[in-house]
């Protein structure tokens, strides 16, 4: 698993990290794998089809920041750089509601504070087969779901992205998407150590394109899991609704867990084009790993499903 992390509970959000950093810090532990957080990444290198460890190095800032799927701000994969600098993330509140005893709106500030802010690189697969690798910023989804101390009747946690028409100039998608943006992860598989809260990128703020100010990462399903600017977490004893299942169920499940034997009804989910501005046609294809390469961690979350079922 491509995994790089440092904990540091006072990283100023001004700080900037170089990308050259992340490279040189990503190339020292692929020659130390064994060490620590770099013991995931021997495992990986051992499980991976891809061969070298340059092929995994982060994608650049601009790719990350140019090449976006955030339909409230246009359908065009440039339309979210384009567009989404009207989208006001300061002052932020998440509602933390549902099945739980510490419901409240909580300040961002105050949402994120308590928590151990991380640098993680993970890979990050989109269901439409192209991929990148990403340094994001952020904290375990663990550590809020543990503050807000869900009941044990909550089995499931819902999150929905913000939705003012003022702000998100795609409005023609409305009646289809049905937005608010929702999404939602079993319990266990959020409280997995992987699924991580982002608000930052290479070091820096989330750009607004990237869902600033809080978004969700869990790296071992398709992007659409991921969701982007975040105003509501509920607790939820029943699987909660998400966006793309409820639109296109027969496309998009719930789990959409990565799985290269399971096609999309339109397209093989075997290969993956990923991004690489600096190759002539600007990517390049390579295979799509089980779970997204991160089988070893979170395989077992799934043992006696057919998990071609519950793509
Ligand atoms: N969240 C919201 N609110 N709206 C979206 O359209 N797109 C999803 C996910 N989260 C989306 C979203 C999809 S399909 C992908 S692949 C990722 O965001 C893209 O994240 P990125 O733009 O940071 O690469």
């Amino acid at each position: 698993m491509i995994i790089w992390t440092r904990k540091n509970s006072d990283i100023p959000s001004s700080e900037i990290t170089p990308e050259s950093v992340y490279i040189n810090r990503r190339k020292f532990l692929g020659a130390s794998a064994g060490i620590g957080a770099a013991a995931f990444l021997s495992r990986d290198a051992a499980a991976s089809p891809l061969a070298p460890r340059q092929e995994e190095e982060p994608n650049t800032w601009e790719e990350i920041t140019s090449h976006n799927n955030f339909y409230e701000f246009g359908l065009d994969k440039k339309d979210p750089s384009r567009n989404a600098h009207t989208l006001v993330t300061k002052p932020w509140t998440v509602k933390v509601d549902g099945l739980c005893n510490k419901p409240g709106d909580y300040a961002l500030e105050d949402f994120i504070k308590p928590s151990t802010i991380e640098d993680r690189v993970y890979r990050f697969r989109c269901v439409e087969a192209w991929s990148m690798v990403i340094p994001w910023r952020g904290f375990p989804l663990a550590d809020v779901i543990n503050r807000a101390e869900p009941d044990p009747g909550a089995k499931y946690v819902a999150f929905d992205t913000l939705w003012d028409p003022d702000q998100m100039p795609e409005r023609r998608w409305k009646p289809r998407i049905g937005w608010p943006y929702r999404e939602g992860l079993r319990m266990d598989e959020a409280m997995h150590p992987l699924s991580l809260m982002v608000n930052g990128l290479y070091g820096k703020e989330l750009p607004n394109q990237n869902g600033a100010p809080l978004r969700l990462i869990v790296p071992w399903k398709y992007g659409f899991k991921s969701i982007k600017s975040i105003v509501r977490m509920t607790f939820t004893a029943d699987e909660p609704p998400t966006t793309w299942a409820t639109q296109s169920p027969r496309e998009y499940g719930f789990y959409s867990n990565v799985n290269p034997n399971v096609s999309h009804p339109r397209w093989s989910q075997s290969t993956e084009k990923r991004i690489d501005g600096s190759k002539l046609f600007g990517s390049r294809r390579i295979d799509t790993l089980f779970l997204n390469g991160y089988a070893d961690e979170v395989a077992h979350l799934y043992e006696g499903m057919d998990l071609k079922k519950y793509f």
